[in-house]
Formats: structure tokens, C-alpha cells, sequence
């Protein structure tokens, strides 16, 4: 039976809940009885607002707290302030990433590489989840079940690449994708209860995709609460054989 389908009182971590996914997230587990309690974290306060007034009308569940992701004692810091409130997470949903940013563009080809550029790919969108995966172990090591979900990208998908480009965002969530393969691994062994997993969410209008929706036919172009229902439908579906695995919106197997 999959966590979300539980009947036991559920305590879920939003990792990036300021806004786009992360945020719809929030809004529809907060629909969830069985769940007592969202921890959401947010980067920073200026692109949280939605997340605050949210937060202003379920003041008994829904608790925040800052969290940069490229920032370990961050991590610690928000893992600390949760670990004083329960001793148990059943769902985590990571839902960090970064495509653009200003003048931080993804590249078209490789005369554009630069790479600090390439770094900060790689810190957002990689090496956060194994820094989270790591402080997180104790409040996953229960004896209900749980799940560690990471959004990563088809784009991530080594197999499926046929069009090039976006370099730094490829490589970054093909390490995210072998990080999760990995951390399935170790939780296999050290929280056994734990399904690990990579979700593509299709194309979704966040600010993520803005500038690339153009050439994205409207049926393609998911509205976050569509993607957050179909992205909880394939989770509810999930079982411990599944981790480890990397799914898409529809519930198929996406190739590495
Ligand atoms: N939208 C799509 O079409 C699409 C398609 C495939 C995959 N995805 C993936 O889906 C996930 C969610 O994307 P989205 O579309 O919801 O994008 P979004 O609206 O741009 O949201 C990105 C989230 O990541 C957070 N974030 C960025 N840098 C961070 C850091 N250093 N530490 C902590 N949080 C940080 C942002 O927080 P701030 O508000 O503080 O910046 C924001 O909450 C990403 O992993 C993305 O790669 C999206």
C-alpha cells in the first residue's frame, strides 16, 4: 500500500514550496485528512507569498521554514527545527530546480558554455537531494512506510536525448537521477520502508518553462494542479519493487 493511502496520521516535507510545483503541492496535500502536518520549505521570503497566506489559513498544519538547498548548514538547520517537532516523515517531495535566471540562460551549444554556470546547474538541481537524502535518514528510519519523491526532468534522461542543448540542465538532472538511483541503494538497506523515486512532471506552466511554452502545443501544457494530480496519482500507485526507478507523469517508466 502506498503511503498516501495510509490510514495513519501523515507527516509530509514540501522541499521548494515557495511557488510553481512545489507550491501545488502544498495547496492539494492540504486537502489530505490523513495528513496532519506539511513541513514546506521556501528560499527566499519575497517569492513565498503565496505559501505565507496559505500558511496564515492552516496554521496547525502548515508549517515553514527557509531552506537553501546549496547551503548544507541550511539543510541542517530546517532538519533540526522538524526533528523538534516529530521523529517521523512519511512523504518527502523535492521540488527544487532552476533553468534560467536573468543572464543565466541554458545553452544552446557548447560556445555558451560557462562554467560557473554549469556549477550552479549542478548545486540546485543535483546535489541538493543528496545533501537532503543525508540529513533526512533518521526521519525516514520508521516503521511505517514512506517516500523520498525528487522532480527531475525527461530532459535528464541520457536515452531519450535527441535534440541537444541546455547542457548544464541535462547533465545536472541526470546526476539528480543517478544521486536518486543511488540513495535508493543505501535506504534499501538503512530505512527499507523508504520508496525512492524520480518523477517527470511534463511540461507545466511555472515560471520554469515560461520562456520555452511557445512551440508547446496547450495540451502539453500542464496547469500545476493538473500536474500535481497526475504526479500523486503515480505516486499512490507506487510499491517498494518501484524504487529507485525514474516514472513520468503517466505512470510510465521513463529510460535512464
Ligand atoms: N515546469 C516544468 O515544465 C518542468 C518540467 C520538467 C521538470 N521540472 C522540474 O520541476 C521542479 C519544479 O519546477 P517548477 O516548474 O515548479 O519551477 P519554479 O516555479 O521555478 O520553482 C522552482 C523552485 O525551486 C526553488 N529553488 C531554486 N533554487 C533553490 C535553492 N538554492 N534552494 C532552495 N530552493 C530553491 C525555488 O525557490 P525560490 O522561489 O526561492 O526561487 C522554487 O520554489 C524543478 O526541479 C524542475 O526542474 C519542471
Amino acid at each position: 500500500m502506498s503511503v498516501l493511502q495510509e490510514l495513519i496520521p501523515l507527516k509530509v516535507l514540501v522541499i521548494g514550496a515557495s511557488r510553481g510545483i512545489g507550491l501545488g503541492f502544498v495547496e492539494q496535500l492540504l486537502q489530505y485528512q490523513s495528513i496532519t502536518k506539511i513541513y514546506a520549505t521556501y528560499r527566499c521570503e519575497e517569492s513565498a507569498t503565496e505559501l505565507f497566506s496559505l500558511r496564515e489559513h492552516h496554521k496547525d498544519r502548515l508549517i515553514g521554514f527557509p531552506m537553501d538547498i546549496t547551503d548544507e548548514s541550511s539543510i541542517v538547520s530546517a532538519i533540526k527545527q522538524i526533528s523538534q517537532q516529530t521523529k517521523q516523515i512519511h512523504l518527502v517531495i523535492y521540488c527544487v530546480g532552476i533553468l534560467h535566471d536573468g543572464d543565466f540562460q541554458p545553452e544552446k551549444s557548447l560556445r555558451q558554455i560557462v562554467p560557473e554556470n554549469l556549477i550552479r546547474y549542478f548545486q540546485v538541481n543535483s546535489i541538493g537531494v543528496v545533501l537532503l537524502a543525508k540529513h533526512l535518514m533518521p526521519l525516514l528510519r520508521h516503521k511505517d512506510s514512506s517516500m523520498f519523491a525528487a522532480i527531475s526532468a525527461k530532459v535528464g534522461s541520457i536515452g531519450d536525448n535527441r535534440l541537444g542543448g541546455w547542457y548544464g540542465y541535462r547533465a545536472s538532472k541526470a546526476a539528480l537521477n543517478m544521486f536518486l538511483k543511488t540513495i535508493s541503494l543505501e535506504y534499501n538497506r538503512r530505512c527499507p520502508k523508504t520508496i525512492v523515486v524520480a518523477l517527470h512532471p511534463g511540461t507545466t506552466d511555472t515560471n520554469l518553462s515560461q520562456p520555452f511554452q511557445a512551440n508547446v502545443p496547450p495540451e502539453k501544457l500542464f496547469p500545476v494542479s493538473k500536474t500535481v494530480n497526475q504526479l500523486l496519482e503515480v505516486m499512490k500507485n507506487l510499491e517498494l519493487k518501484d524504487s529507485g526507478e525514474f516514472f513520468s507523469w503517466d505512470g510510465n517508466l521513463l529510460p535512464w
